[in-house]
């Protein structure tokens, strides 16, 4: 019997042409890099990817073309048996194609995006697949497809009563009457400060951030803040029915040297909805994303980086069930800092972390 929870993806397919470079040029200006690599990229292929390799059973339903490009996200789609029964393929555009560089230094990456089927993505699409949303356990989707297949697959989720997390990337305009369709938002810093109008730069400014999307109807906010890892908030109605906060966290992540950061938000999200579709908690369910968006960075590629179940719960356990304690003046300077305590050595008794091993890791 399978056991795994199914979730079914709409989004993008495309192929990523990154080449690495040690500087990146400037207007006119032309620069020498060193590797290129043609793979398969697309938030949703990358989210896809990312939960079928931590676990889960995954439908995708998505537009490539039918050019010589589309292979590249088909014979991914069979490597990692996701389910291709709705990728269409479009005969009036071609695949989707971004050209991303990725600096050699700091893993940096800047990438033009030419979106071709991707907005041929239609409600049809979406509802030709009614069935799979309806068996989900929960559905994921983005904003590079086209906004009716967006929408319909809001409203497919609403009618089948299924949760919805909705990567508002890239930053593209959100219409009202989608809000309370989607359960679960997951903005990175950037997107939330052009959605909101409000600078995430802590906890305070994120709850505010994360504050004006529960007004306009999502009940959990997750905010994704690169190495500070990420805020997390739900929300309820109190007796006067004004929304506010259930409860909010940080959720702080250990660091590596990054090699490539393409698609670690994509990480997040695929794992993210591997771990809630599981039963697992906010908290959990962070801590396990965070730890596979981490593990995705320190490979090249976008759909590719993406860390196993194995991989993800090597790290995860032996961070989190490693019985490690802090002390709690430590475990304050800690998440004032966004420091990942777990990580690091402690000198206390039986290696407690205490506020001089916190420190000295901070430098301060
Ligand atoms: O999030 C990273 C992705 O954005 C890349 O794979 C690229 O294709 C663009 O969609």
């Amino acid at each position: 019997m399978n056991t795994k929870k199914k979730i079914v993806v709409l989004g993008s397919a495309n192929v990523d042409i990154s080449a690495r470079t040690p500087v990146f040029p400037r207007d006119g200006e032309t620069v020498t890099g060193d590797t290129v690599l043609v793979s398969t990229g697309g938030k949703g292929t990358n989210q896809a990817v990312s939960a079928a390799r931590a676990g889960a059973a995954v439908t995708m339903i998505a537009r490539i073309g039918n050019d010589f490009f589309a292979d590249i996200p088909a014979k991914l789609y069979e490597r990692e048996n996701i389910d291709t029964r709705f990728v269409t393929r479009d005969t009036e555009h071609g695949t989707g194609c971004a050209l991303i560089e990725v600096h050699t230094g700091s893993g940096e990456n800047r990438i033009t995006v030419v979106p071709g089927a991707n907005m041929a993505v239609t409600a049809a699409d979406v509802a030709a697949a009614e069935e799979e949303i309806a068996a989900a356990d929960i559905l994921l989707t983005q904003r590079e497809t086209h906004p009716d297949s967006i929408a319909a697959f809001l409203a497919a989720a609403k009618k089948h009563g299924k949760k919805v997390v909705l990567n508002p990337a890239p930053a593209l305009p959100i219409p009202d009457e989608w809000y309370p369709m989607i359960d679960t938002i997951t903005p990175n810093e950037t997107e939330a400060e052009k959605y909101t109008g409000i600078t995430v730069t802590d906890d305070e400014s994120a709850l505010r951030a994360a504050q004006i999307f529960a007004d306009r109807g999502v009940r959990c906010v997750i905010i994704t803040c690169g190495s500070k890892g990420v805020f997390c908030a739900e929300f309820e109605k109190d007796e006067n029915g004004n929304t506010v906060p259930a409860f909010h966290a940080r959720i702080a992540t250990y660091r590596v040297q990054a090699v490539d950061t393409t698609g670690a938000g994509d990480s997040f999200n695929g794992a993210l909805c591997t771990a809630l579709a599981e039963g697992r908690t906010i908290v959990d369910a962070c801590r396990f994303a965070t730890t596979a968006a981490t593990l995705s960075v320190t490979k090249a590629g976008a759909a590719e980086s993406m860390a196993t179940r194995a991989e993800i719960d090597e790290v995860y356990n032996r961070f989190y069930h490693s019985g490690k304690t802090i002390t709690p003046m430590a475990r304050k300077i800690a998440a004032e800092h966004h420091l990942f305590w777990r990580a690091i050595e402690g000198t206390g008794e039986n290696g407690t972390v205490t506020e001089a091993d916190v420190r000295r890791e901070l430098k301060v």
